[in-house]
């Protein structure tokens, strides 16, 4: 006879923890798929394009010769000092070494700042939608997520009369990220500099600027957070290797920050990981240093397929949709379809119904607007190819005519 599972007690904090919606979407999206249904997943949050030959080639190179051993714990001195060049010449920003912490990830780099600042009883702003880990970064580290809402017709960007409503004296942190996940919205410098005017009256909030999609950007001009007067003494910058030059499977991300803010975060690092992967730093080296025609390209692809989902997208009676400049996702409102019955009676109340109707009767996986905490919309990414793409749409388009 099997004994019966014993019950385990778990931290309160991952009690707490929701488990990340894109990730549950992907292998919903997998499920169906091994069951044999033709689905087309457009809920994946990775660039559908190889790592540049150079890239690769640098990590084969590091395997070969054996740099295959921990290395610094805040990462070897050539990737910091690259990224140091990289902040100088993309952000006009003077870093050093010392104020540069790599790590698996952004993912990781943007736990370890948040955790370095946060506190029980401290307020976390974090403009919605967002991406799907913030608020639950701030919670884990026993500060409360205050959800600041933005409106479609701003295209879901801060204004610095929210900003400065949402801020208390508990407040510690605010989380930008521009361009977006989930919705491409790119901050204009000026639109930068206002809510740069709002924390100057407000000394002890610290800023989380996580720039991970500084090059996927279209028309619009990037500029660092950090690099606005007064900014830099009180701004972490978050980027990484992942989207720019399609290394997710790589995991390298890092952060730049006031020095103290750097050793902090390294302890943590220190203490929870130690270093990314050697062969992976080699690698991001390269990216750093190599020609940048590849990332060139792929933008361009995503130029041209984000081009074609806005206006498929906008032709469809009753889909907002505004236009993203930057990173690789698109956040139409669907709220109108809500309230709708489907053919086979029931009734469409909500995003997740939605997104559960397109996938269940139409094989086009989405992720609904709850997990981003802006319940109206659903997060669409063109990262995938220019067919899937019409196909999908084909799809969408069939989807929501056949609501009533
Ligand atoms: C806004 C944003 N920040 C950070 C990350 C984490 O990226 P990574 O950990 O792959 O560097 C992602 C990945 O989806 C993202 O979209």
């Amino acid at each position: 006879m099997s004994s019966p599972t014993p019950t385990v007690r778990f931290n309160d904090r991952v009690d707490a923890m929701q488990p990340s919606a894109t990730l549950a979407m992907k292998s919903r999206a997998e499920e169906r798929r091994r069951q044999g249904h033709p689905v087309v997943a457009l809920s994946a949050g990775e660039p559908d394009f190889d790592t540049p030959q150079p890239i690769a080639d640098a990590g084969v190179r590091a395997i070969r010769n054996g740099f295959t051993h921990y290395t610094e714990n805040t990462g070897i001195l050539a990737l910091r000092e690259a990224i140091c060049e990289k902040f100088d010449h993309d952000n006009g920003l003077s870093y050093t070494p010392e104020q540069i912490v790599c790590s698996n990830g952004a993912k990781q780099s943007l736990a370890l700042a948040i955790h370095a600042l946060c506190d029980e009883g401290d307020e976390v702003l974090v403009p919605a939608p967002y991406w799907v880990s913030y608020p639950e970064m701030a919670r884990f580290s026993g500060a409360e997520p205050v959800v600041v809402p933005t409106r479609v017709d701003n295209d879901y960007r801060l204004t610095p009369e929210a900003l400065d409503d949402a801020i208390t004296d508990r407040t510690r942190l605010l989380i930008l990220c521009s361009p977006s996940n989930p919705t491409g919205t790119v901050y204009p410098p000026e639109e930068l500099a206002a809510l740069a005017d709002v924390l100057r009256r407000h000394e002890d909030v610290y800023v989380v600027s996580d720039e991970i999609y500084e090059h996927v950007i279209y028309d619009a001009e990037h500029r660092a957070f950090a690099s606005f007067p007064g900014m830099k003494d009180r701004t972490v910058t978050v980027n990484g290797f992942s989207k720019a030059y399609a290394m997710t499977g790589w995991r390298l991300g890092y952060l730049a920050a006031p020095e103290p803010i750097a050793q902090a975060a390294a302890k943590i690092q220190g203490q929870f990981t130690s270093a990314p992967c050697s062969i992976t730093q080699k690698a991001g080296v390269a990216a750093l240093e190599m020609d940048k025609g590849p990332v060139e390209d792929m933008v361009a692809a995503f130029r041209r397929r984000r081009d074609v989902v806005v206006k498929r997208l906008r032709a469809i009676d009753g889909v907002r949709c505004p236009t993203p400049e930057g990173a690789f996702y698109v956040y139409p409102d669907l709220s109108r379809f809500f309230g709708a019955e489907a053919p086979d009676g029931s009734t469409i109340e909500d995003g997740d119904d939605l997104c559960f109707y397109l996938l269940e009767e139409h094989n086009v996986a989405l992720v609904p607007g709850p997990a981003f905490g802006e319940p109206k919309g659903l997060r669409l990414s063109y990262a995938s190819s220019m067919a899937d793409l019409e196909t999908a749409l084909d799809r969408i388009e069939t989807g929501l005519a056949a609501l009533r």
